[in-house]
């Protein structure tokens, strides 16, 4: 047992200067997966900025019903948000959770970039992941749920031997583990910052701050949507957060989700 075993929520609410983002802090152990916890607690009226934390998940999910492993070891946290209802509401708060990501662990040397649209990724492994869900009814947001997860002090050898070569932690990239609380700490002051920002009305400011930081663009990349499969090239992102697409046919596309893999060409 090392100080770093445990995330204290006593600690978090000693070091937090949020005003909203974090108003409530829960914290579970072990559960099925933070998401799941938060949409109860929306759905019966919890506050926007409650955050719900998890030392394990045993039903952790990713993007697109996928399996999301969550050891011993990482950050696996939710965020309640209730904001107005926009067309392109989750690709925004993507951008604003990869931002306040970046900016929590940019000091540390560490060479984060994000990946179209929601892969937090260092030297092409994914580092962590986020999560939008949204409860809608007529033409308003009941709630939206941020998931983020974030690979800390959790080891290699918990992860699936088959995809060991394209995920890292923290502790693979520092050689030394690290507070958790502190790490929380930080991206929840970030993020309230930046949704202060959005609150403005100051949205092609945070797209124009995500597209620095997208290593996406420029690439020769596949993405693989509900219905096509397109290789091109990402040219940019537009307006409402869609990735800008030349195909081999010089023909220009705009894809709003999908799935995307970076061929490792840089153009
Ligand atoms: C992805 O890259 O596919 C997104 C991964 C999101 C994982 C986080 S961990 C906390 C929250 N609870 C979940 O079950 N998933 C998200």
């Amino acid at each position: 047992m090392n100080q770093f075993d445990s995330i204290s929520l006593e600690e978090i609410k000693s070091i937090i200067k949020t005003k909203k983002i974090g108003c409530k802090i829960k914290y579970y152990p072990k559960i099925g997966s933070t998401n799941d916890i938060a949409r109860k607690l929306a759905i019966d009226g919890a506050p926007e900025g409650t955050v719900i934390i998890a030392g394990i998940q045993t039903t952790g999910r990713g993007r697109l019903g996928r399996k999301w492993l969550s050891s011993k070891g990482g950050i696996w946290l939710s965020i309640i948000l209730k904001p107005k209802m926009l067309p392109n509401i989750a690709t925004i708060i993507t951008s604003m959770v990869g931002i306040a990501v970046y900016k929590t662990l940019c000091t540390d040397g560490i060479n984060l970039r994000l990946k179209w649209p929601n892969d937090i990724m260092v030297d092409d492994k994914k580092l962590g992941g986020i999560l939008i869900e949204i409860g809608t009814e007529l033409n308003t947001i009941n709630y939206l749920l941020i998931g983020v997860g974030i690979n800390v002090n959790n080891n290699l050898s918990d992860f699936p031997t088959e995809i060991r070569d394209k995920v890292t932690t923290l502790k693979i990239l520092q050689g030394t583990e690290r507070s958790r609380a502190h790490i929380i700490s930080q991206f929840l002051e970030e993020f309230e910052d930046i949704y202060n920002t959005f609150d403005k009305g100051e949205q092609s400011t945070i797209f124009r701050e995500w597209k620095n930081l997208l290593d996406t663009l420029g690439r020769k990349v596949k993405v693989v949507t509900e219905n096509k499969i397109y290789e091109g090239v990402a040219m940019d992102i537009d307006a409402d957060g869609s990735l800008v697409l030349k195909l081999s046919d010089t023909k220009i596309i705009s894809i709003i989700a999908g799935d995307c893999i970076h061929l490792n060409e840089k153009i």
